[in-house]
């Protein structure tokens, strides 16, 4: 069932997501060479709770796992997403990749963003850039009257013109009232299919994008989510709001 938000309900989530953006953005200036990922996690975690949230992917419960330890998901290169902040060090060349989630006065906000480590490869940082602007592709067409699946194919059809390709065991959700609701937004798939997008819907889109295979794995740690060919990858999130006739990006500082 998709849960349809008030006015009130979305500035809740407004408020959240805002803690998020300025989280990530606080772990992109300070993701450098030399730096490990569980440094990088606790800065975020202080700044949350300075901000009177509460990280809310730690402690999340997975059938068959460990709790996820972290505040971040810290994903490097091959690493897809739900990467475990650890002593692992950040070398320059890596694309490190940061998911977000906040629970702020019981609504959540939920984003990620990519970061070049130093200097990175060219081939790198094009499948960066086109991660980010499938981002944008789907948040263009997820407007009252189309549909969730219009989404995904707007993405999908543009990742794969570049020759990258689309993870496909993971997907964007409803969220707000819970870290994941309804509906699932898959990111890849065809137009004119899934539910029909209306005023009040709050959904995070996150395209996963690989440079070989959409194929992945996950690894021993019960999370840790990686290519199948462990060739790179990369991951971009906002969570946006459908209201008034409008769609907005919430997760911006
Ligand atoms: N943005 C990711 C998702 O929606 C992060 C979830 S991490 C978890 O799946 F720890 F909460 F599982
Ligand atoms: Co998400």
């Amino acid at each position: 069932m998709i849960l349809i938000k008030s006015k009130k309900e979305i500035d809740f989530i407004r408020e959240s997501n805002k803690i998020v953006a300025e989280t990530l953005q606080l772990v992109k200036h300070n993701a450098k060479p030399g730096v490990t990922t569980l440094e990088l996690d606790k800065m975020a975690e202080d700044w949350i709770r300075s901000n009177g949230g509460v990280p809310a992917f730690k402690g999340y419960k997975q059938y068959g796992t460990i709790d996820f330890p972290g505040t971040i998901c810290a994903s490097v290169d091959e690493e897809v997403v739900h990467g475990i902040p650890g002593n692992r060090i950040l070398k320059e060349g890596e694309i490190f990749s940061v998911d977000i989630g906040v629970l702020k006065n019981g609504y959540y906000g939920d984003a990620a963003l990519s970061i070049a480590i130093g200097e990175i490869s060219e081939d790198k940082k094009l499948l960066m850039k086109v991660t980010e602007e499938s981002l944008y592709k789907g948040i263009e067409v997820a407007v009252v009257g189309n549909r969730i699946g219009d989404i995904g194919a707007a993405v999908q059809q543009y990742v794969e013109s570049f020759g990258f390709s689309v993870v496909r065991d993971l997907c964007g959700h409803g969220v707000g009232i819970k870290l994941h609701e309804d509906p699932q937004v898959h990111n890849f798939g065809k137009k004119g299919t899934g539910a029909i997008i209306k005023n009040g819907m709050t959904i995070a889109i996150e395209p996963m994008i690989n440079m070989g295979t959409y194929k992945v794995e996950i690894l021993g740690d019960g999370w840790t989510v990686v290519t199948a060919d462990r060739k790179p990858s990369a991951h971009f999130e906002h969570s946006i709001a459908i209201f008034d006739g409008k769609t907005e990006i919430l997760s911006v500082s």
